[in-house]
Order: structure tokens, then C-alpha cells, then sequence
């Protein structure tokens, strides 16, 4: 079994105490029955149902789930809606139109708040700028915005239209931007002059701007003037204000466009096994019906809550709970600038107070620093108003778990674990709060209506506690539809390795590892594809070693992750170079810099460790499990496997030399 990310089958989670969901919090939940369980075993696919109600439909759908062309599944077919109507206008007809829908903290005390009638009339102007630009129904519409409201509001106004929107994480580069716009064929971008973060502003149009060189289309760009006379911009040709299209389409309202529920609502780019990204296809029904369920049933939130998802809208996270889930259910959804520890430690406890928030979701790389800064930052603050956490992104170890558990939720507050992917699109994997015993270190049994299992390399099913490949069985309706025009490759990374296509037996492989205890609770460990979770960002090893070997005088490298003291996964490479020579100062300079300006500075190796050649086995496969090993000095296994067993022992050395 290979697993890349340091949380192997030799170095698990252990198991914390479990905990059952506090009284109070068990009394209000959304869902409180364990019948539920039985109700969608029972009823499956129709389960699906409650999801579906959750939504206005303009047409009702006719069949839940087609399977006849499995795995490319349909839900909710025949049925019609718009996500935007679902996620503003019905909730204007409820009698909602005061309530606030985002409120915005932004750098420096700035701070917006947008009720449902100011969201609905702030995506309406924009969705009449974007037709007048020229967008029509299924043009890919490209945002490369920061956590400003403008970025929900331009998802939205494409929603609107029936424009697919994809949301470029505005920390990447240009080249990663060029990259996505040329693969998705989007000829509109929606970006900004520049942003802050740390209190520096960054310019974000010089790097549209370069992006934009390298693509052989026009495209029609909007600009948001976010740091007007702090960072002076001007526009070129097919350039606009987004402000001045605002004005000029000022109080213009357009009608929603009934999209089919398998008609695609967004694109997302994600980190696969090769170095191109993936363009994952989400549907409009069975996406927004899983999100808006899960949002509810696992993240027991009501209308009434102010609900905070503090990532990023950039990727999929934000784009499920913090843009449709709660925007669908008519909550209050809390979006914020910046990073947790600016302008100090206790940004994050300050927002919560002052807003009285009641749901909390956050990643565990983010938890872990909040235990490392310590408990005297939450304590500055009244935590209270809080009523059930939740975590995403990577494994939470029980120390952690408990902190969260103690010093945020003050014992009172269930935590919900969940496990997802940019993929699955919604939560698949959790307790149901109200409902499941905790247990730290495993995020809990497959959903209801979802089917989890643990196999084997044949697709037999592991016993409990054995380590194996974490699959799901049985479609469900966020899953991803295809990957944007390449359904091959679709096949390929999620069916092949455990369908039996004659058969009709589908099973999805999810690329992580996983344990299942007697009970169904999943342990995630960790990736097996050349994917490494940093910080909770998925990136391809593939496309970072790509980036490294651009650099002139470098031969060949490989990446792998290694865990940190705190737990967190860091990037490390490792760089032969031609003719070997003990590369300099510059080299390494340059292998970050190329990494910076091809991903972006989220992917640059927090260290580089220079080697005559890389381990190969005798056919010349580079041996990354003993990298990673190295990496994080654990014990090495045989290494009679290699052609050249020798370089062992000098990276080993050139390692204990820095
Ligand atoms: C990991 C983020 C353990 C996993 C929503 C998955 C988790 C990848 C958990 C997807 C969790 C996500 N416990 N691991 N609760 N949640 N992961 O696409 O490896 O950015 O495959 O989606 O994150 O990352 P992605």
C-alpha cells in the first residue's frame, strides 16, 4: 500500500475518547432520530428526495437517479431551477428580504453587510453587466477574486444566467490562471486591482494581466477596484469597471435561467494524479440539493443562524458552505479577509463574538495553530453564542480534536469531522451531530444514502482496522459529473481501478486510504495518487516537479510531504542537477521562484535537499516512498529493490549536513 502523506498504516491516528453529543445540543438538533439510517437504506435512491425538497424547483424532476449510462449518473432528471433563485429571490418572496444573507469582515475593520435584498440586487446588476459583455448561458465565466464580496456575487450573477462559473483561488499565479482559462476555453474574467493580506496590498491585475499574454483568446475582463487609490490601476482594451457596469445597470433586474439539474453550475480545477489539472464538473440540482442538505443536517444550521465556514471561496470548501449551502437554507453567512493571527491571535474569537456566531467550520491545520498560539486568545472572547464546530480538509488527531472540543467549544458543542472531496462536492462522510457518537481521529460512518467502503487492491472489503483503499459504492447527487472535456480521464482517475465495468459495478475511488472500525467509523489516512495535502490544499506533485525541473541545471527532482512538529504536511524536494554539482544559492532561488510564478506560493518547498541522482528501482521508477521516508526520517525499509542503493546513504547525509 503506498500513502504519501506521512498518516500511514505505520503511523495512525490514535484513538482519543469517544464522546457522546452534549444534551443541549441533542434537544434543537435538525436531526435528532437514528431511523434516518434505516429510512435511506430503506428508500434508497428515493432517500434522495428530502435533499431535492430542501429546493424550489421551476419544473419537478420525473426520475431521482438514471444509472443507465453509469458512471456517468443523472439526478433529479427532467426537473429544471435556477441556483441563484434558489439562493436569494425565494427567500426575498418568504419575507426574508431584511434578513442578512453575508456579512463581510474585511482587513482592518472594514465590514460590509449584505441582506438578502442588497444580495439580490447586487447580483442582478452584475448578471446585466455580464450579458452585456457578451455571456450567455454555458460561457465558462473565470473568477480570480480574494474573499471580497464581489466573488460570491459574481458566482451568483453567473448562477443567474446560467453561466458556468470557474473560481480561480486567488493566491495562484499567472501561469496557473492561464492554464485553467485555456483548458476551460473561458473568454470572461472577473478579477480586481489587488488585495491585502498581512495589511500589504498585492497587485492581482498584473498577474490577470500576464495570464492573459499567454492566452490566444480575447478575453473580456471586469475589475474590481478594491484598493483604489492605494493601488493605482488603469484598464486596457475590453477592460471594465466593475463599478461603473454596477452603476450603469443600476437597479436592472434578470430573469433566473432554468437550468436543467444536470445542466453544469460551476467548474473547479483540482490537483490530480498528472501535473494538468482536473476540471471538475458539478451539476445544478443534485449538486445544490447535496450541499443544502448536508448544510443542514450536518452542519445543523437553521435560517436564523449566523454560520461561519472561515476557508477560502477559492476552492470547493467555500464554494459548497460558504456560498450555496447556507445562501440556499437563508442563513446568515459569514465571509472574512485576511489570515487568522492579523492583525493578532484572536482574530478569528473576535469575529465570532462580535457577530454571536452558532456554527463554526474550519480545517485542522487551522485548529492546530490556534492549540500552538494557546488558550488565551479564545479566552479574550465571549465564545458562547456557539453551538457545533466543524473540521475539514485533512485527519484531525485526538490532541487537537480535544483542544477544539475544550477551550472553542467549551464542552457543549459537538464537533463534526467530515470528510469530502472537490469531487464528492458536498460532506459524505460524518456523524450527524445529533445523532453519533464522537470519536476523535475518525471522522465517522458514511452519510445516509451514502456507501462507504474499505477494500482491498481486488475491491474485497478490509476487515476492521485494516488499512485499505477508501471507496464509495454507490453514486450520490454532489458527485462530480465528469471532468471538463475529458470524460476518458474521468474513468480512468475515479472507475477503473475497482468497477467491473462488465458487471455494471461501479465503485468510485476516492485516492485516500483509510481504516473502518466495527462500528463503519472512517479513519482517513492519507493519499495513495501523487497528491500531497498541505495545510489542507490539495497539490500535485506531478505539477510542482514539473515547475522544479523548468529550472536551467536541474536534471530531475521528486517531491513528497513531510509532517512538520505541528503536524502540518511541508513540501520537500529533492534536485539532482546535471553534470552534479552541489548546486548554489541561485539554484535554489530559482527552483522557488519558478515554483511561485507556475503555482503559486503555496506550493514552494519549504526545503531543498540537493543529491547526485534519485533512488530509481531497476526498471527507473523513482523509489518516493523512500523520499518520504527520508523526509521524515523514519526507519527504511529494504532497499535491495534499487538500482543505485548507494544514494541512500548520501542523502542521508547531504540531509543531516543541513
Ligand atoms: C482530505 C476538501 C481526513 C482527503 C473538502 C481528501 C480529509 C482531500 C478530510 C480532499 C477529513 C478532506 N479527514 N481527510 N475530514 N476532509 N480530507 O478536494 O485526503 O481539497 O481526499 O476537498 O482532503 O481535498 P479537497
Amino acid at each position: 500500500m503506498v500513502d504519501r502523506n506521512g498518516w500511514g498504516a505505520d503511523r495512525p491516528i490514535p484513538a482519543g475518547t469517544s464522546r457522546d453529543p452534549p444534551a443541549r445540543f441533542v434537544e434543537q438538533a435538525n436531526v435528532f432520530d437514528p431511523a434516518i439510517y434505516d429510512e435511506f437504506e430503506e428508500r434508497w435512491p428515493e432517500c434522495w428526495e428530502r435533499a431535492a425538497a430542501l429546493l424550489s424547483w421551476n419544473e419537478e424532476y420525473d426520475t431521482v437517479l438514471e444509472d443507465e449510462d453509469a458512471p456517468f449518473y443523472r439526478w433529479f432528471t427532467g426537473g429544471t431551477l435556477n441556483a441563484a433563485e434558489n439562493c436569494i429571490d425565494r427567500h426575498l418572496e418568504a419575507g426574508r428580504k431584511t434578513h442578512t444573507a453575508i456579512r463581510w469582515e474585511g482587513k482592518h475593520g472594514d465590514r460590509r453587510t449584505y441582506t438578502y435584498r442588497d444580495l439580490y440586487v447586487a447580483v442582478n446588476e452584475f448578471a446585466a453587466a455580464l450579458r452585456d459583455l457578451g455571456v450567455e448561458a454555458d460561457d465558462v465565466v473565470t473568477i480570480y477574486l480574494p474573499m471580497i464580496p464581489e466573488l460570491p456575487i459574481a458566482m451568483l450573477a453567473c448562477a443567474r444566467i446560467g453561466a458556468p462559473h470557474s473560481v480561480v483561488f486567488a493566491g495562484l499565479s499567472a501561469d496557473a490562471l492561464a492554464t485553467r482559462m485555456d483548458a476551460a476555453g473561458s473568454e470572461y474574467l472577473v478579477t480586481c486591482d489587488g488585495y491585502y493580506r498581512r495589511g500589504d496590498a498585492f497587485n492581482q491585475k498584473s498577474k490577470a494581466d500576464n495570464a492573459k499574454l499567454a492566452l490566444e483568446a480575447d478575453v473580456r475582463t471586469v475589475v474590481v477596484d478594491r484598493l483604489g487609490e492605494e493601488l493605482p490601476h488603469v484598464l486596457g482594451e475590453d477592460e471594465w469597471d466593475y463599478h461603473d457596469r454596477r452603476e450603469e445597470f443600476s437597479g436592472e433586474t434578470v430573469d433566473p435561467v432554468a437550468r436543467d439539474a444536470e445542466d453544469m453550475l460551476f467548474l473547479m480545477y483540482t490537483s490530480g494524479t498528472t501535473g494538468d489539472p482536473k476540471g471538475v464538473v458539478h451539476s445544478t440540482g443534485g449538486y445544490l440539493a447535496h450541499v443544502a442538505w448536508t448544510t443542514r443536517t450536518v452542519l445543523d444550521v437553521e435560517p436564523a443562524d449566523t454560520y461561519w465556514c472561515a476557508a477560502d471561496i477559492g476552492w470547493i470548501t467555500g464554494h459548497s458552505y460558504i456560498v450555496y449551502g447556507p445562501l440556499a437554507l437563508g442563513t446568515t453567512t459569514v465571509m472574512y479577509e485576511g489570515t487568522p493571527d492579523y492583525p493578532d491571535r484572536d482574530r478569528l474569537w473576535e469575529i465570532v463574538d462580535r457577530n454571536a456566531v452558532d456554527v463554526f467550520y474550519t480545517a485542522p491545520t487551522a485548529i492546530r495553530a490556534f492549540m500552538k498560539w494557546g488558550e488565551e486568545y479564545p479566552e479574550r472572547h465571549d465564545l458562547s453564542s456557539l453551538r457545533l464546530l466543524g473540521t475539514v480538509g485533512e485527519p484531525i488527531s485526538p490532541r487537537p480534536w480535544d483542544w477544539y472540543y475544550t477551550h472553542i467549544g467549551g464542552e457543549e458543542c459537538p464537533i463534526v469531522d467530515t470528510w469530502w472531496q472537490t469531487e464528492t462536492g458536498a460532506v459524505t462522510i460524518s456523524t450527524l451531530p445529533g445523532i453519533g457518537e464522537m470519536k476523535p481521529g475518525a471522522a465517522g460512518p458514511a452519510l445516509p444514502g451514502i456507501d462507504v467502503s474499505v477494500v482491498d487492491e481486488s475491491g474485497a472489503p478490509v476487515d476492521p482496522g485494516e488499512t485499505g483503499y477508501l471507496t464509495l459504492t454507490r453514486p450520490w447527487p454532489g458527485m462530480l459529473r465528469t471532468l471538463y472535456d475529458s470524460d476518458g480521464r474521468f474513468l480512468e482517475e475515479y472507475w477503473m481501478q475497482f468497477s467491473d465495468p462488465g458487471t455494471g459495478e461501479w465503485r468510485y475511488a476516492s485516492g485516500d486510504t483509510a481504516t473502518v472500525d466495527e462500528d463503519g467509523y472512517v479513519t482517513v489516512l492519507g493519499r495513495v495518487d501523487d497528491v500531497i495535502n498541505a495545510a489542507g490544499r490539495r497539490l500535485s506533485t506531478m505539477e510542482i516537479e514539473s515547475a522544479i525541473t523548468d529550472v536551467d541545471g536541474v536534471a530531475e527532482s521528486a517531491v513528497v510531504g513531510r509532517a512538520n512538529d505541528r503536524g502540518d504536511t511541508e513540501i520537500y524536494a529533492y534536485v539532482s542537477t546535471e553534470g552534479w554539482s552541489e548546486a548554489g544559492a541561485d539554484v535554489r532561488e530559482a527552483i522557488g521562484a519558478n515554483v511561485e510564478s507556475a503555482i503559486g506560493p503555496i506550493a514552494k518547498p519549504h526545503e531543498i535537499v540537493f543529491t547526485p541522482e534519485l533512488p530509481k528501482t531497476r526498471s527507473g521508477k523513482i523509489m518516493r516512498r523512500l523520499l518520504e521516508d527520508i523526509a521524515n526520517d523514519e526507519e527504511l525499509g529494504d532497499t535491495s529493490a534499487l538500482r543505485n542503493p548507494e544514494i541512500v546513504g548520501e542523502i542521508r547525509s547531504e540531509r543531516s549536513n543541513r
